[in-house]
């Protein structure tokens, strides 16, 4: 006779289905198909304008939804700047309300909502039941709170306007949550366009919105494919555009809307280590490779899918994750007791299947359990790869299925060269006992986002977004709420006429040969890079002149190759984003000094431009006042510590992007240069630096005050020339992560297009001018918040 004991460990699970009658009701009174929901109100279908919308679980057909057209598009933009100016003058209060409702409705449909995401995603119900559906209402009740603080957290600052969002299917309703409810709460209208296999909730949720009283116009939901998609990031009426999606439809965007003056943010792809270090809670580790790579069957941005282990518990770790392999339950994503559910379509499930068989091909070992897979649908075993070559594709590519690879490391050193190892840096998930080397590690992943001792931790007061290729701007938290909020000031600048873009051909340049002669001034000044005056690679200078025409000097005329040299003196200079804020705050304190000792002779070289002696007076000393003020910011414009639902503290840090390429302003020529140089290099970014093409010289002269204000070499690089090419080559070049360019709006455009490469953030003047004597316009906070990023590092705390 087995005993009891006996019996509970052999025996098997039998199936428990969650009802789905609700959403099969729903599904059939909505047979004749599913219209667009604009302006408060849903379209009728059209013929030949429909697509169908399966179940990847049971292969079959499940409803028929809208394809947008470009005229879908117009209408549900007009409907929403037609709603904008009611909805962003609503009293913050009013509107936090509206949100409430909508947590409210969803919290009350939570089970309807929960099977009907299962149905049309195929995640199992015990995902979308216990994290999507429940982080979906967080998301609304958190930023109800944020609609009524706005006023007060975000002082002079403005909606963006209506914004255009296009979602993923992997977690629908949550990233429409994710996108919707901060836009809401800043007091933007919205388009919101789901993906073609997973529309449903959406339209659910557009249900819900007209339950819950929500002005019409406010919320619009057009549904369609990547042409839906398109239509809308091109519509001229858009002031945002919000992305998740990938990582080639995402530098897709960045080009179509570059020089459009929209606002842009992208959360692509990732590739993200999980990294095992010897001293880790292995049991505990494997839980979370668990959660890692198998929730929603691996279809996740941020999953753990490059498993990294410390050499000496590669084996043991290995055998135990197999072991739990062997345990996971694949199948009907409607049953309670079901691990991992169906791949969203056919076409996903191929592309996992190529990817596999590449790995095999590839020489890497591969393993399933012996798991049983459901006859029909889309489905694909949880899946390891072990003996991974670090360059193989299956080790660079996102897979996005339920796909570990696996490799080893010796030190902690190796760990982290091989986690940064990608163009990838969306999240990255760290295992020890000892907190040190956690922390230590967390600092020096390049992610967006990092849980210690945890994975796929999600919450609405955390912001959530990638470095690198996995693309820019934050969802959650408060860092995500700026995104869908601009200054007033900004938005307030006058916008400049289209002037050709100047360029100095056009300017009566000559060549150093013969022009010297005929100067007035002492010497030709030179580039500076890695802390020496360099000669530049052309050969060539050019001549600057005064605003009656008169020779002033000349300086060197940079070419790509200066650039080039200029990043790769930057890229060695990390240290200085390493050391302490208190210590760059020293140095620029002295930069400040300094230039202050210098001030008479600062003036002069402006008088001789032509400025008016109170002018260059008066630019002089805004130079050393903002330099100051940047030096009493450098430790000051810290982190903070989000309220995470979890047991965990979140730390939000401050992080400078690198290696920085910043193209100054014509006007002002050294109050527009100290401007973009101290809060980048304050930050703990460094700098290539293309100053004033009109006068470059006042940039060169700065070189001085660097050179006796401990400033380290490579931390500012000055590359003088003709702007356009030099801000291209900045745009262009992988190693440089953030670009500001300050100039007209087709150089704007070409920056844009060109910063598409490796998706560096860019922050561009539009061709708007500002006031660079303004404290508003020419200092402040939002120079703060462009010249960093943030992680949020995720450390267990309390029990
Ligand atoms: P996708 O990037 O094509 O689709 C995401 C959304 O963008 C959908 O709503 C789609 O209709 C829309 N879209 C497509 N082309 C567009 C265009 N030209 N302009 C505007 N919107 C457009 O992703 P897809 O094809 O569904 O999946 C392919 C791969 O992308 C996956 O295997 C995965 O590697 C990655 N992916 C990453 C996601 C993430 O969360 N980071 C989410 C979905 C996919």
């Amino acid at each position: 006779m087995p005993q009891i004991k006996e019996i509970l460990e052999t025996m098997d699970y039998g199936p428990a289905p969650e009802a789905a009658d609700h959403v099969r009701e729903w599904l059939k009174a909505h047979a004749a198909g599913f219209g667009h929901f604009i302006d408060g109100r849903f379209t009728t279908p059209v013929a030949d304008q429909t697509f169908e919308v399966r179940d990847p679980a049971r292969d079959e057909t499940i409803a028929t939804v809208s394809q947008g057209s470009s005229q879908d598009v117009d209408a549900a933009v007009e409907a929403a700047r037609a709603a904008l100016a009611g909805w962003s003058a609503t009293p913050g209060h009013i509107r936090a309300r509206h949100l409430y409702a909508l947590a409210r409705h969803i919290q009350k449909r939570e089970r309807f909502l929960s099977v009907l995401e299962s149905i049309d995603n195929g995640k199992p119900i015990r995902e979308s039941r216990d994290i999507d559906i429940p982080l979906v209402a967080r998301h609304f009740y958190h930023h109800a709170g944020w609609a009524e603080l706005i006023a007060s957290e975000f002082p002079d600052h403005a909606p963006v306007g209506v914004c255009g969002q296009i979602i993923p299917w992997n977690f629908p309703l949550l990233m429409l949550a994710w996108k919707i409810a901060p836009a809401l709460a800043a007091g933007n209208t919205v388009v919101l366009k789901p993906a073609e296999f997973t529309p449903l909730t959406a339209l659910a949720f557009a249900e819900v919105c007209r339950e819950a009283g929500l002005p019409r116009g406010v919320v619009n939901i057009v549904t369609g494919d990547g042409a839906t998609g398109a239509a809308l990031v091109k519509h001229p009426g858009i002031d945002k555009v919000a992305f998740t999606g990938s990582t080639d439809v995402g530098r897709l965007i960045r080009e179509q809307t570059a020089g459009s003056g929209k606002k842009l943010s992208l959360e692509l792809g990732g590739k993200s280590p999980f990294i095992v270090f010897e001293d880790a809670d292995l049991d505990g580790a494997v839980e979370g490779v668990v959660d890692a790579i198998w929730f929603n069957q691996g279809q996740v941005c941020c999953a753990g899918s490059r498993l990294l282990v410390q050499e000496g518990v590669a084996a043991r770790f290995h055998a135990k994750l197999k072991r739990r392999m062997a345990t996971l339950r694949v199948g009907d994503p409607l049953d309670k007791s079901v691990d991992v559910g169906a791949i969203v379509a056919p076409v996903q499930l191929q592309r996992i299947r190529e990817l596999v068989a590449k790995g095999e091909q590839e020489g890497a070992t591969l393993f399933q359990a012996d798991t049983a897979l459901p006859q029909n649908g889309c489905f694909f075993p949880p899946t390891l790869f072990t003996d991974v070559a670090p360059a193989s594709t299956i080790a660079e590519v996102e897979i996005f299925g339920p796909v570990a690879v696996s490799m080893t490391f010796r030190t902690p050193d190796e760990a982290v060269a091989l986690a940064n190892n990608t163009r990838y840096g969306l999240a990255a998930s760290i295992w020890s006992e000892n907190i040190n080397l956690a922390l230590d590690t967390a600092a020096k992943v390049k992610a967006g986002v990092v849980w210690v001792n945890s994975t796929n931790m999600f919450d609405a007061a955390a912001g959530f977004g990638g470095y690198k290729e996995s693309g820019f701007g934050r969802e959650g938290g408060r860092e995500g709420l700026a995104e869908y909020l601009v200054p007033a000031w900004l938005k307030s600048l006058p916008k400049a006429e289209d002037v050709p873009a100047l360029t100095l051909s056009a300017l009566p340049a000559e060549t150093d040969a013969g022009g010297a002669a005929t100067l007035t001034i002492d010497r030709t000044a030179k580039l500076y890079i890695g802390g020496k005056q360099t000669r530049p690679d052309s050969g060539y200078s050019t001549t600057v002149r005064d605003a009656a025409g008169a020779p002033l000097g000349q300086v060197g005329l940079g070419n790509r190759k200066d650039i080039r040299n200029a990043v790769e003196a930057a890229a060695k200079a990390g240290a200085w984003g390493a050391a302490t804020a208190h210590n760059r705050a020293q140095v620029l304190y002295y930069v400040a000094e300094n230039l202050h000792a210098r001030a008479p002779e600062f003036a002069q070289r402006l008088l001789a431009t032509g400025a008016s002696p109170e002018r260059a007076e008066r630019e002089v000393a805004a130079a050393v006042e903002r330099t100051f003020f940047y030096a009493a910011w450098a430790d000051k414009y810290d982190g903070q510590v989000h309220a995470t639902r979890s047991r965990h503290v979140t730390l939000a840090m401050h992080e400078p992007w690198g290696v920085m390429g910043l193209v100054c302003p014509d006007e002002a020529p050294l109050l527009g240069f100290v401007s973009l140089l101290m809060p980048a290099i304050a930050m703990g970014n460094r700098a290539v630096i293309v100053p004033s093409v009109v006068q470059p010289l006042l940039a060169t002269e700065f070189y001085q005050v660097l050179d006796t204000s401990d400033v380290p070499a490579g931390v500012v690089n000055i590359v003088t020339g003709e702007r356009e090419p030099l801000a291209r080559t900045l745009a262009e070049h992988h190693d440089v992560a953030a670009l500001w360019y300050v100039g007209s709006r087709q150089g704007c455009a070409a920056v844009e297009k060109a910063s598409a490469a490796n998706l560096k953030g860019t922050w561009v003047s539009d061709g708007r001018v500002r006031d660079w004597f303004s404290a508003e316009q020419g200092q402040g906070r939002e120079y703060l918040r462009h010249a960093t990023q943030v992680k949020n590092i995720w450390v267990p705390y309390g029990e």
